[in-house]
């Protein structure tokens, strides 16, 4: 089978932000839980959060009524929750997502700077560049892409569902143009054993995990389950007892008898970990290997700019919002929502 890997569209350094924020205290968070809490009931609208934004936004979005998800389940409860307004903790893609599968709603994101470097490293002119010139083959994106970039595909796929899509599309033939991160696709073209062209893009949070520290540090825990998120590179995934979505990182601690577990995903996701075993304990794969060179913190510094101080200011202050509201252009809209669709239907 072709694996084919092109030029490279991982990011830059230069190009990642560094994202420092001032963390309010424990009786001023307390205070504006409270007032945002009343502003979402008051306008009627609600919250839907990554697990990876900060936990206090994750138990806003639970407490509030709206969810707390992977990007799959993100994108369905958006489209079938009845509020019109929506706004979306997490990255631009997700609040895009939204937008696209409901255009009549009014979508809003605490910050539109939240970007995801899949997105960033496809740039929809190059990719449409790449796709013409292989129109035998069916244009299957990630999630994590720009609208333009949806618009441009077959198929939307997430990690939750990504595995069952290529082998349903292998089953029926199809050769497939994949986009953009190389470490899910290889993993994906591993499984499936389908004809996938690869193109080349990476996220600069899974990327930083360093399989022979991960494998040292499995010797100082022998009997600790290893859940990996499918962004990660080939040879830390090699090792994982469990290989999933956030949604199936979350499902595997839960369900595996393990006490111990080593996690090699963002940290934000130990929130919920943390939460629902309480009695399990959690540790972050290591992301530094044996040089200085780690750059790392298992933290995605675009989810991290999900703060509960933006939030407020989007509910208090009318102009933010005005700035903050999520537009993707109807044409683009209406040809994006199709692969969209598609992936929804096929997961029913
Ligand atoms: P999930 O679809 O597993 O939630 O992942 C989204 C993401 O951005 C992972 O880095
Ligand atoms: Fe994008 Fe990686 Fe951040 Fe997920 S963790 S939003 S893939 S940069």
């Amino acid at each position: 089978m072709a694996v084919e890997v092109l030029r490279d569209y991982s990011l830059a350094p230069e190009q990642v932000p560094l994202v420092a924020s001032t963390r309010p205290t424990e009786s001023e968070r307390k205070a504006m839980r409270k007032r945002i809490g009343e502003e979402l009931r008051r306008q009627k609208m609600v919250l839907v959060a990554h697990y990876y934004v900060d936990g206090e936004l994750q138990e806003l979005a639970e407490e509030t009524g709206g969810c707390v998800a992977d990007s799959l389940e993100m994108a369905r409860f958006g489209r079938d929750h009845e509020a019109q307004k929506l706004i979306v903790a997490g990255v631009r893609f997700m609040g895009e997502t939204a937008k696209i599968l409901s255009p009549e709603k009014q979508v809003y994101m605490p910050t539109l700077a939240a970007e995801c470097s899949l997105d960033l490293g496809c740039p929809p002119d190059a990719f449409e560049a790449f796709i013409g010139q292989h129109p035998d083959r069916t244009v299957v994106v990630y999630a994590n892409t720009s609208a333009r970039v949806k618009a441009l595909s077959d198929w939307v796929v997430t990690s939750s569902c990504a595995l069952e899509i290529v082998s349903a599309l292998k089953a029926r033939g199809e050769r497939i143009l994949w986009a953009p991160d190389k470490h899910l696709g290889r993993y994906i073209q591993a499984q499936t054993q389908a004809d996938m062209l690869l193109w080349s893009g990476a996220c600069v949070v899974h990327e930083e995990f360093k399989a022979a520290a991960l494998a040292d540090l499995r010797k100082v825990h022998p009997h600790a389950a290893l859940l990996v998120h499918p962004e990660s590179p080939a040879e830390v995934i090699a090792q994982a007892d469990v290989v999933g979505s956030t949604s199936a990182i979350i499902k595997g601690a839960r369900e595996l008898p393990n006490e111990t577990f080593i996690v090699a995903t963002d940290r934000g996701i130990f929130h919920q970990l943390r939460r629902q075993n309480p009695n399990k304990q959690f540790i972050e794969a290591p992301t530094a290997g044996d040089g200085a060179t780690c750059r790392s913190c298992a933290h995605c510094p675009w989810m991290a700019m999900n703060e509960l101080q933006n939030l407020e200011r989007l509910l208090l202050d009318d102009s933010i919002r005005g700035r903050n509201e999520v537009h993707v252009d109807p044409a683009i809209g209406q040809r994006a929502k199709l692969p969209l669709d598609r992936m929804l239907e096929f997961q029913r």
